[in-house]
């Protein structure tokens, strides 16, 4: 088995998977690439395809310093396949075939299910461009523009990424699946994306800031137990994905802490002491936090719909055949198996919210939707410290995992932000305090003007602590191309 760290740049399609010996593959992508190409440049960011952004391109699957930076056109961005290096000896960490060697190719049986996984986690890479593809436009700063832009070209790559291990072990159909991920379209109505969320709007920018937290969570979360797949070169796919997937959490946390940190510091300054107080908070030029509180129970209440039924066959199905796992697999303590164990999942019993034990291997869905959450209330935990050190006096909430659902144990339930089960008529009268109003997004919209200046942030943000690569805050991060 070779073992490339370092990318081969002189190849067309940058790469450590030894493209160049792998004929088939090689003509596969190749033809599939002008594909991409006119895909990206139809649907990646409007506007921007000729201007210069300091990027980041992989050029080691090292996990330190694996990135370069420089100034690079978005249609010239280098994307490659890269897999994380083979581990020798390694296992499959679950399931049935527990502690059997790993599979370099694609186990009959279980063929048609990995495709599919493939396949779902494939559709969300493009559909997130393009659901962002219009923000360049009212980018707060360049400094925000280029992260913008980093994320959505990483996205593009991870569509790569999910595209090779089509190309390679599907054959034929594999071919055809990747030709269909150039085809669908986020919000079209005949030919959509495979998912709810990835179907959403992303009109401003804090609704991106709350999409890179929490939707690009619940990617990080799937990579996570993909990463421990018993076909190894998804779980090595998986592992080097998380490494870019850091960067876009990052890009929604600090967005989202730099406008709450600039809305407590505006309101301070103006001596308003009432967060409550919208109409003047807003005044101010910033966004009042109730409102964000509000995105953030949207974003977040989407994002669970994500991680399908809580009792799901399907889980339990790839969980057994060794296909996708838990969160952290090889760091919990049990068989692994789950052939006898339980696990508590919150259920609607008689109009009222339960916590009922069910079998572990179908509640696989509950587990790692548990675990998402606890990572979103550390986010939450942060933004508080925030607020805190301002000595504003407002705390901000994830919203009750049964709030506003379409899918799973509670699509049929209203259910309000803390957790009440209330009926059709109380919810219909509160909506507007649970979730945006149209007021609420016009609102964002008129203050997400772009500030394109080197150095200069709109009124609504904080810059950031830090700039990227170390670079100064007056740095130059996009040169827009007239
Ligand atoms: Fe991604
Ligand atoms: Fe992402």
């Amino acid at each position: 088995m070779n073992d490339i760290i370092d990318v081969d740049y002189r190849e067309k399609i940058p790469n450590n998977v030894n493209l160049s010996e792998d004929r088939r593959v090689l003509r596969a992508l190749e033809s599939w690439h002008p594909g991409y190409l006119d895909w990206w440049k139809d649907m990646g960011p409007e506007g921007f395809q000729e201007s210069l952004v300091y990027l980041r391109t992989a050029v080691s699957v090292d996990p330190k310093g694996w990135a370069k930076f420089d100034y690079v056109k978005m249609p010239e961005y280098r994307w490659g396949i890269l897999l994380a290096p083979h581990e020798e000896g390694r296992t499959v960490p679950f399931g049935k075939h527990y502690g059997e060697p790993v599979w370099q190719e694609v186990p009959g049986e279980y063929r048609a299910l990995l495709r599919r996984l493939i396949v779902i986690q494939g559709d969300t890479e493009p559909a997130s461009v393009e659901q962002q593809r219009h923000l360049g436009k009212t980018a707060p700063s360049l400094y925000d523009m280029r992260n913008l832009f980093q994320v959505n070209v990483e996205e593009g790559r991870h569509l790569w990424a999910m595209v090779y291990l089509l190309q390679k072990y599907f054959g034929r159909d594999g071919r055809e699946e990747a030709e269909e991920l150039l085809r669908r379209r986020s919000g079209s109505t005949d030919k959509p994306r495979m998912l709810g969320a990835f179907n959403e709007a992303t009109p401003d920018w804090l609704s991106f800031f709350c999409f890179s937290f929490f939707t690009d969570r619940d990617g990080k979360m799937q990579l996570e137990s993909l990463a421990q797949s018993g076909f190894d070169p998804l779980s090595r796919t998986c592992r080097f994905m998380l490494t870019e997937e850091a960067h876009h959490m990052f890009v929604g946390e600090t967005g989202i802490g730099r406008t709450v940190q600039r809305t407590c510091e505006a309101m301070k300054a103006a001596g308003l002491e009432d967060p409550h107080d919208i109409e003047r908070v807003r005044a101010l030029g910033v966004i009042d936090l109730p409102t964000i509180q509000k995105k953030l129970n949207l974003h977040y209440s989407l994002t669970l719909d994500l991680f399908g039924s809580e009792v799901s066959t399907n889980a339990a199905n790839a969980f057994n055949a060794g296909l996708k796992g838990r969160f952290r697999e090889t760091a919990i303590e049990d068989d692994h198996k789950l052939e006898s164990a339980t696990y508590p999942v919150l259920k609607m019993v008689d109009g009222q919210i339960r916590r009922i034990d069910e079998p572990a291997l179908t509640a696989i869905n509950m587990r790692l939707r548990d675990d998402y959450t606890g990572d979103c209330q550390k986010g939450i935990g942060r933004f508080n410290k925030i607020i805190e050190r301002t000595g504003v006096q407002f705390e901000l909430k994830l919203s009750h995992v049964g709030f506003h659902r379409h899918i799973g144990e509670f699509r049929d339930a209203h259910v309000t932000p803390d957790g009440r089960v209330i009926d059709k008529a109380a919810w219909d009268k509160n909506r507007d305090k649970y979730l945006p109003t149209a007021a609420d997004g016009d609102f964002i919209v008129s203050l997400t003007k772009p500030v394109a200046e080197p150095g200069k942030f709109a009124s609504w943000i904080a810059p950031p602590k830090v700039g990227i690569d170390n670079r100064p805050g007056e740095f130059e991060y996009v040169k827009i191309a007239a």
